[in-house]
């Protein structure tokens, strides 16, 4: 593995950031002084408690080179030291690479290498050794892109190519009065690079050995987890992998109602019988919220209890409002009973570079997670990360890469798996500080809305119900929901606004809420541009506001309705198309999908009730994107087929709704 960077601009070596952690101050002035002197920044710490503050407020720093023990504070007899100081060092900055300076010359006492990533010998003062040692550490552990250099490096060689893409490195459109536009628009780095999998050098996605695998490597370090897999047709196919992985048809998975389709399409797939978790709602707000924890364990218990060979549990964490898990307790339930842990993480790939999300899905135990990094991180639409921690996944991993070829296109994108690559390396060196500058940013654009009348940001009080008040759920403060109701407007005319007079798009909405996200990219310019425009909505809505509330503050009825057939095979019903409004009792055979967030209101063989019904209608008015009720017409499964599921054993009984 080649600790060289061929990004790295000029010949100079890039100046990483060291925390010198050493309780004499002489020795300190003396460390800080010889780390500058060989290109590095170097800040220190004489006590535990300077340190942690260096580690909380300096976003820069990329390593840590620390003695044995070090005094709780100052003037302090308490010592932090060994495995404890590591570990205190980890829990605030699970990024940094430790390197251990002490005289201690019996390496048995440490038991330390499960932290470390160095030793150094202190009264040998070799600096040049330090220096080095720590550079190219940091150099192959986090700070390269090997996938992405390559193809940069390749696509510069501006070889003759006799293989697809048929755009032959935008040969085919660059001289094109049809398609020239095109080329123009996107550049020639999108085509030079835009290429197959007949050229070796690049890896092959489906059966990595080379740069994609060193690539997966580097991610699954950053993220912590034994294995990371690179999926470029998104967490929906991600989590269909997974789920066809782990269960056998007739094998029971937990999970939340709630859930992506993509979690669905995986129980229609791999014929798994599904137990539905039922998840908080917050009516007030039209908001389904986690799962309560005592459900949780107590359908794992029940479903075991009543015989059933239960693989697996799926949740999603944290939920596309933001609210957090208290998913290490949760992880250890479900492998008490020896419950594999899948966590769609499809909103939270950074929650492991930051203290305010801790513990990520890995770092909490969990079997699996998966991952949009194109959400929240800076990778292209669809490039996604599947994280894999399972203590059995070697037995099963042939039949994973078999799964995972199954939904995997033959023709991957490599600027899609370029920008894997440059994402999870961009976390590893700056998302600390990339993220603390979007919470500021989130607490700051929440104080101003709140300083309006008629807008408020809710808090965890506000969005969480009662059924899960006691569990320890937490709020990612980047995803801002704010009540519109005592402004004068529903939100989609608030969305409407924002869009046609300040040119603003939002994430989502509910009937009386908006929801914005506070990614890595935003600035302050783009978070004072929508308070200033809720400010000036606000001020527009003058004394529309009393006629028009009442719109705004009804309240709304989530509606769930039973499972009656296994999903698989109320999908492969032929069914009948009825409209939606005469549906009510009736069965369907597809999932009819609001988008975004793409979570069903109706799943393959779900009663359609009158509270569904009206749900969808309400969407309907109001302009959301349905998928699976085209025209108002929805599929059901006919008598006949109803008649044949059940005389098959097909019907679902209680599995459904702990
Ligand atoms: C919870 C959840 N899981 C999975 C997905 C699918 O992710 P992707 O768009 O990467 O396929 C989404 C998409 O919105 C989601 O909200």
């Amino acid at each position: 593995m080649s600790a060289q960077r061929c990004s790295c601009p000029s010949d100079r070596p890039p100046a990483y950031k060291v925390l010198v952690m050493t309780p004499s101050g002489r020795e300190l002035k003396d460390e800080l002084r010889e780390l500058r002197a060989r290109g590095f920044k170097a800040v220190g710490a004489a006590t535990w408690q300077e340190a942690e503050a260096e580690l909380r407020n300096d976003n820069g720093i990329h390593a840590v080179l620390t003695e044995w023990r070090l005094p709780l504070a100052p003037k302090s007899a308490e010592m932090v030291e060994g495995v404890d100081l590591f570990k205190r060092i980890l829990a605030l900055r699970f990024e940094v690479n430790i390197f251990l300076f002490t005289a201690e010359r019996d390496c048995t006492l440490f038991s330390a290498g499960g932290y470390t990533n160095g030793y150094f010998f202190k009264p040998d003062r070799d600096y040049e050794e330090i220096a080095k040692k720590i550079r190219a550490e940091i150099l192959s552990s986090k700070d390269r892109a090997p996938f992405f250099d390559k193809l940069r490096e390749y696509a510069l060689q501006a070889r003759d190519a006799w293989h697809t893409p048929g755009h032959s490195g935008g040969d085919s459109v660059k001289n094109s009065p049809a398609a020239g536009e095109f080329f123009k628009f996107f550049g020639p780095h999108l085509f030079q690079s835009d290429l197959s999998v007949s050229v070796p050098e690049l890896d092959s996605l489906l059966d990595p050995s080379g740069v994609i695998k060193e690539a997966q490597d580097l991610a699954a370090r950053a993220f912590g987890a034994r294995y990371t897999f690179f999926s470029t047709n998104g967490t929906s196919t991600a989590n269909k992998v997974l789920i066809q992985t782990l269960l056998k048809p007739g094998e029971a998975i937990l999970l939340d109602r709630n859930c992506h389709k993509s979690v669905h399409y995986g129980v229609v797939i791999s014929g798994a019988e599904p137990i539905y978790l039922k998840p908080s709602v917050n009516n007030r707000y039209g908001i389904f919220g986690p799962v309560p924890k005592a459900s949780i364990v107590r359908a794992m218990d029940k479903a075991q209890a009543a015989g059933k060979k239960v693989k697996a549990l799926i949740l999603t964490n944290c939920t596309y409002d933001g609210l957090i898990y208290d998913i290490k307790d949760i992880v250890e339930e479900a492998h008490k009973r020896s419950i594999k842990v899948i966590v769609d993480e499809a909103w939270f790939g950074y929650a492991n570079f930051h203290p305010a999300f801790y513990p990520s899905a890995m770092a909490a135990g969990a079997d699996y997670a998966t991952q949009s990094t194109h959400k929240t991180m800076s990778a292209f639409s669809q490039a996604s990360m599947i994280h894999v921690q399972d203590p059995d996944f070697e037995r099963m991993e042939g039949f994973f890469r078999e799964n995972f070829n199954m939904h995997a296109s033959t023709s991957p994108q490599y600027p899609m798996i370029a920008s894997l690559d440059v994402a999870r390396r961009q976390m590893a060196m700056e998302g600390f500080g990339l993220l603390q500058r979007i919470l500021d940013l989130g607490d700051s654009l929440r104080r101003s809305i709140n300083s309006l009348q008629k807008f408020r940001v809710l808090g965890l009080e506000d969005l969480i119900s009662d059924e899960v008040r006691h569990d320890n759920v937490r709020l990612d403060r980047t995803k801002l929901t704010i009540d519109v109701s005592q402004s004068g407007y529903d939100s989609r005319e608030i969305e409407r606004i924002l869009l046609s007079k300040h040119n603003i798009q939002i994430e989502k909405s509910t009937f009386n809420t908006l929801t914005v996200l506070i990614t890595i990219g935003a600035t302050t310019s783009k978070l004072n541009r929508l308070f200033i425009a809720l400010e000036n909505i606000e001020r527009m809505s003058g004394s529309q506001r009393m006629a028009d509330s009442f719109k705004a503050t009804r309240e709304f009825k989530l509606a769930l309705s039973p499972i009656k057939y296994r999903p698989r095979f109320a999908f492969y019903c032929d069914g009948e198309k009825i409209p939606l409004r005469e549906a009510e009792g009736r069965v369907a055979t597809a999932m009819v999908v609001p988008y975004p967030p793409g979570i069903p209101l109706l799943v393959p063989g779900q009663v359609i009730n009158r509270g569904i019904i009206e749900e969808l209608a309400a969407y309907r008015e109001y302009g959301v994107e349905i998928h699976g009720l085209p025209d108002g017409l929805v599929s059901v499964i006919t008598a006949d087929e109803e008649r044949e599921l059940a005389r098959q054993g097909h019907e679902m009984g209680d599995n459904c709704f702990e």
